[in-house]
């Protein structure tokens, strides 16, 4: 089968990706609105980009009507945000969380999630999640226009907080402690907990 996006439905290229670009790390994104409300989103258009300056990015698509989600309307207001990570026991919160709630209305309650300070940004980040990233804003990428178009956020991490309970004894973030989800297409996930190590081939890189 042969696909070109350009003559395929939006929502259909939107499904054949998300089956293709699997599995995806999530970023539970906390942000806060500039009266002092705070938002909390799954991201899974997700990863870290550079390692100096410690640096992400997530992209958010646009609603439907063409505006931006509230994710992306507190980052631009603020340039701050929190990624917090997602374990397979705080699944279900971060699936309520996706709920495309009134801007006004915060989806910590309704995810049965607890807010916490963060330590160098105003959004607040997930108490529950073992490892929260606070990020500043580095800049926004425009990828196209209207409905289906996004807004690439680029953040540069100024704090990680890792919870003990995730590490090994050498300090490093252990996986099976970890146990973070992916996210396939549809309403699929996978765990972390079928691994596999492979030695990286020697020879010129
Ligand atoms: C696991 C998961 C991953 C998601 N990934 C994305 C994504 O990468 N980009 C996006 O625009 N929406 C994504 N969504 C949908 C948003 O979470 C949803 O539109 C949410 O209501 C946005 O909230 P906000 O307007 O408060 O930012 C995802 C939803 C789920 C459940």
């Amino acid at each position: 089968m042969l696909v070109d996006p350009e003559k395929v439905k939006p929502n259909d290229v939107y499904a054949m990706m998300v089956q293709a670009i699997t599995p995806r790390p999530i970023a539970w994104v906390s942000t806060i609105s500039q009266q002092g409300v705070s938002n909390l989103a799954p991201y899974s258009y997700f990863n870290g980009i550079c390692s100096k300056p410690a640096a992400l990015m997530f992209s958010a698509v646009n609603k439907p009507d063409g505006s931006l989600k509230d994710t992306v309307r507190n980052i631009l207001e603020n340039r701050q945000f929190v990624v917090n990570v997602v374990p397979f026991g705080l699944a279900h919160p971060m699936s309520l969380s996706a709920q495309d709630l009134e801007y006004e209305e915060s989806e910590f309650g309704i995810s049965g999630m607890t807010e916490t300070a963060s330590r160098k940004v105003e959004p607040p980040s997930v108490m529950e999640s073992p490892i929260q990233m606070e990020c500043e804003l580095l800049e926004t990428v425009s990828v196209g226009q209207g409905p289906f178009a996004a807004t690439v956020v680029i953040g540069k991490i100024v704090l990680m907080q890792i919870d003990d309970s995730v590490l090994d004894e050498t300090g490093a973030i252990d996986p099976g402690q970890l146990d973070s989800i992916g996210r396939l297409g549809g309403d699929n996930y996978c765990r972390t907990t079928d691994r596999f190590t492979l030695q990286r081939a020697a020879g010129k890189q």
